[in-house]
């Protein structure tokens, strides 16, 4: 995830690109750049000069840099950085120039490897290792091979690439123009008086105008001052100039009230609001690409360990902390079911104190959002230097945790601001299982049949969590029911299988933002201890998919309604059984027994998003808490 902007018209344009960027830094912060081009006088023949700067760290870098190396000129475009290929440094900064043509782009080329191979054939050499830097390659090639504008270039280029962009581009040889295209990544134009802006997001242009084009999948635009032009590329076969279909379309602009702070979190009350309902997205792009429904396996390149190491380990071992470490428990769950693979999951904060038996044969599992918890680091490092194989599960591109590890899966979930965590949970659950599906396929223990019935079921999960995610106003009225008009001091979680992480995550969310003590347990652990304190003012958060624990945990429901505990009940739609016991019913979408974890934590993180809410606690930021704990 990352932002990119783009400004033409009569005004000096870098400190408008500057501010735009700031707006987007929520979409990553790794690195930024700008490209400007400059259209005061040249020497006789000479096209105009186009500027590029770039540097690595938050925007304050470039705001420095470009005061050392000012960038004059009205046409322009930037990008704020969230590495997805390569690392965050300012050669795989943005834009990427190339020949005479300056590109910024946001999204993954599935195609990328495909392509760069061809370029290389080709003679091309590359400065970078983004797949971004293959686009303007290849609109390079196509203005070489005699396309008449920049527009026609990049149709061309555009028609080779597979995979998700808002991309623009400009060149010195057309200074009046910038071209702008997207395809999954968002994409919005602003319409001012004699100008006009582009932006991934709303609140890069805000300020200046309200009246606003939000462009479509396949729509790729001509922007001049005062003037733009919209069509739809409609892409056929191998993408030479006649497999392409180009028609004009009409996008009327549309006036938004967003006031400027509101924008910036899409009209979300907070951030985590938003990112719990980015989920659905979030999930598409980490599953994107990745998966081949066709022969039932996950792509190797994306894993990054070799066959035999899949097939050689005898242990893997998730080490995580926090509500990684439940997704990570959710994933030894799958390693054992799906892979057939032994697997413990251990807390690193542990781990790495005691005499823990480790090395070679074992193959660690390094579960973080943020890449740099000391104590997950610490542990990797210690099982490394034990011999052990390390994979890291982490959403942040070239962090600590992935640079010592041997092979990295990003979860690609986009920058997670909120500092309770939950779209990086879903997606480290997603990738997590497809880790599970090709460790089973390399060791065949997983049958193609079966593989590609939990990859196309996962594929259809974004559509299930949509579903859920309507039913937030339900989980408002219970939070405010049941936990904040109760004034309850306390909660319990129950859950059993893949449940039992969902019930400790949902006790973590509302813990840390509504400060309520709230504890996540096994279900079938309860009569061992917890149902002591089960009485009438104890709200019983109950996690009970349709799966082979239901008639368990329907029992455990009667023994906490037995001593008039209050239960909020998860339950499978049109479930009866449980429902009749429950004072509070949350009925979920019909899911494969497997993939229950990703639709069950929603409801629970929407209570307890609410229940803090409606206290008033400071939800992203709560008291005590950090986003990444690299403290020891
Ligand atoms: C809870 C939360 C924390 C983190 C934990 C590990 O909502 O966000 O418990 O999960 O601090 O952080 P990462 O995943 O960055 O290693």
């Amino acid at each position: 995830m990352c932002g990119i902007v783009g400004y033409i018209g009569p005004r000096a344009c870098a400190p408008l690109l500057i501010d735009g960027l700031r707006k987007l830094e929520y979409r990553g912060y790794d690195s930024a750049g700008l490209a400007v081009i400059d259209t005061s006088p040249t020497a006789l023949g000479e096209p105009p000069k186009l500027g590029v700067v770039r540097s690595v760290g938050k925007l304050g870098k470039l705001d420095d840099a470009i005061r050392e190396r000012p960038l004059p000129g009205n046409i322009g475009i930037g990008h704020t950085r969230w590495a997805t290929h390569g690392r965050p440094t300012e050669g795989n900064a943005h834009p990427h120039l190339v020949g005479d043509v300056a590109v910024v782009h946001n999204g993954i080329l599935e195609n990328h490897v495909e392509l760069r191979n061809e370029l290389v054939a080709l003679g091309r050499k590359f400065l970078s290792e983004t797949d971004t830097e293959i686009a303007a390659h290849l609109i390079d090639i196509e203005l070489a091979n005699g396309a008449p504008t920049l527009l026609e270039a990049t149709k061309l280029a555009l028609s080779r690439v597979r995979g998700a962009y808002a991309i623009a581009a400009v060149s010195r040889r057309e200074p009046d123009v910038i071209v702008v295209a997207k395809s999954f990544s968002p994409l919005v134009l602003g319409i001012g008086d004699g100008e006009v802006f582009a932006a991934s997001d709303v609140p890069a242009l805000i300020q200046h105008t309200r009246d606003v084009i939000f462009l479509e999948d396949g729509d790729i635009c001509e922007l001049r001052a005062g003037a733009v032009k919209i069509e739809r590329l409609l892409v056929h076969g191998d993408g030479s100039p006649e497999r392409i279909t180009v028609t004009p379309v009409v996008r009327h602009p549309r006036r938004i009230d967003w006031s400027p702070a509101q924008a910036e979190k899409q009209g979300y009350k907070h951030f985590m609001l938003k990112e719990i309902f980015e989920q659905p997205t979030a999930l598409e792009n980490t599953l994107r690409g990745r998966v081949s429904l066709d022969d039932g396996d996950i792509n190797s390149g994306e894993i990054g360990l070799s066959p035999e190491i899949a097939r050689s380990i005898r242990r893997v071992v998730l080490l995580a902390c926090g509500t990684s470490h439940h997704a990570a428990i959710a994933g030894r769950n799958w390693i054992e079911s799906v892979a057939k693979v032994p697997a413990t999951v251990e807390l690193a904060s542990e781990f790495r104190y005691r005499d823990a038996i480790i090395g070679e044969g074992d193959l660690v599992i390094a579960v973080s959002q943020s890449g740099e918890t000391a104590d997950t680091l610490a542990a990797v490092r210690d099982a490394k230097r034990q011999g052990a194989h390390i994979l890291a599960v982490a959403n942040v591109v070239g962090s600590a945790i992935p640079r010592v590890a041997d092979a990295s899966l990003y979860t690609h979930a986009g920058p997670e601001i909120g500092v309770a965590s939950t779209k990086a949970f879903t997606t480290q659950l997603s990738a997590l299982l497809m880790f599970a599906v090709w460790l089973g396929r390399r060791r065949e223990t997983l049958g193609e049949d079966r593989a590609k019935q939990i990859l196309q079921r996962a594929i259809e999960l974004p559509t299930a969590m949509r579903e859920v995610l309507d039913l937030a106003d339900a989980c408002q009225k219970i939070a405010r029911r049941q936990i904040v008009a109760t004034e309850a001091n306390h909660c319990l979680f129950l859950g059993r299988g893949l449940s039992y992480p969902i019930a400790l995550e949902g006790a973590l969310k509302l813990k840390e933002i509504s400060y309520v003590h709230a504890e996540g347990y096994a279900a079938g652990e309860m009569k061992h201890g917890p149902i002591a304190l089960i009485d009438a003012a104890m709200p019983v958060v109950v996690v009970a998919p349709k799966d082979h624990h239901y008639e368990k945990i329907a029992s455990n429901v009667q023994e906490v309604r037995a001593r008039e505990g209050r239960v909020i009940a998860v339950v499978p739609k049109g479930d009866t059984t449980i429902a009749e016991l429950a004072q509070d019913v949350i009925e979920i979408p019909d899911v494969d027994p497997e993939l229950t974890p990703f639709i069950t934590v929603i409801p629970l993180q929407l209570i307890a998003y609410h229940a803090a809410d409606l206290k008033g606690t400071d939800v992203d930021q709560p008291r005590n808490l950090a986003k990444t704990v690299t403290v020891e």
